[in-house]
């Protein structure tokens, strides 16, 4: 998990700036589909450098980021100052530092992808999340991970390629279904001309 924590450590600076169609389309998928959905208090996992909170806060009343790269956090304190708002750094394969049944969403986008024990997130967003809260997943498409992309970005001409573990369709579904959540949608994002999808979203509802 180190070699995580300091790659994006190292990534940060560039982060927002970097050729990136991932992170691009993720955005507008976030905000396509959440768009639709009424939301009050937000628990956004690997919030990263906030580019998806500015967009979620604008909608919210208040929202949770946790991160646990100091650098990325850094960057998203300083494009969003809002009274909303509160970043933490933590990491998301140990206790979170919230309280147990405050959310109506939870969001976590390109994030997954690192983590490699998917049952504990889904059983801690289900303590998190308040009955009938809805958990929006947005991560690379398994078919892209198993083409061979991961996370990476390059420094002073060497590529950075992240640890990164595979999570298949049925993974996602079975870990949140374990934990006690329904799976209201799924759903397949393509990039312009691509003719693999990029992306895959859940969105899960803790049953009330
Ligand atoms: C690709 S970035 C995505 C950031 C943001 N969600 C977005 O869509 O722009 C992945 C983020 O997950 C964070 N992350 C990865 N593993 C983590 C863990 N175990 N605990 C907390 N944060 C983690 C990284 O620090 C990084 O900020």
């Amino acid at each position: 998990m180190k070699n995580i924590m300091s790659s994006y450590n190292g990534w940060a600076h560039q982060y927002d700036n970097d050729i990136n169609p991932t992170r691009d389309l993720d955005k507008t998928v976030t905000k396509e589909f959440l768009s639709k959905i009424d939301f009050f208090k937000v628990l956004e996992l690997g919030c990263g450098s906030g580019k998806n909170t500015e967009w979620l806060i604008a909608k919210a009343d208040s929202l949770i980021g946790l991160d646990f790269s100091k650098k990325m956090l850094d960057l998203a304190r300083k494009k969003i100052i809002s009274k909303k708002v509160t970043f933490i750094n933590a990491d998301l394969n140990g206790k979170w530092p919230v309280h147990n049944n405050s959310f109506d969403l939870a969001t976590i986008n390109l994030t997954l992808e690192h983590i490699e024990v998917l049952d504990h997130i889904f059983n801690s967003l289900f303590m998190k999340l308040s009955q009938g809260g809805k958990c929006f997943v947005c991560e690379l498409h398994p078919k892209k991970q198993l083409e061979g992309s991961k996370a990476q970005f390059e420094k002073n001409g060497t590529d950075i390629v992240l640890d990164v573990f595979q999570h298949s369709e049925k993974d996602y579904i079975q870990s949140a279904e374990k934990a006690g959540f329904k799976l209201l949608t799924k759903q397949d994002w393509y990039s312009n001309e691509e003719n693999l999808p990029r992306l895959i979203s859940f969105l899960f509802e803790k049953l009330k």
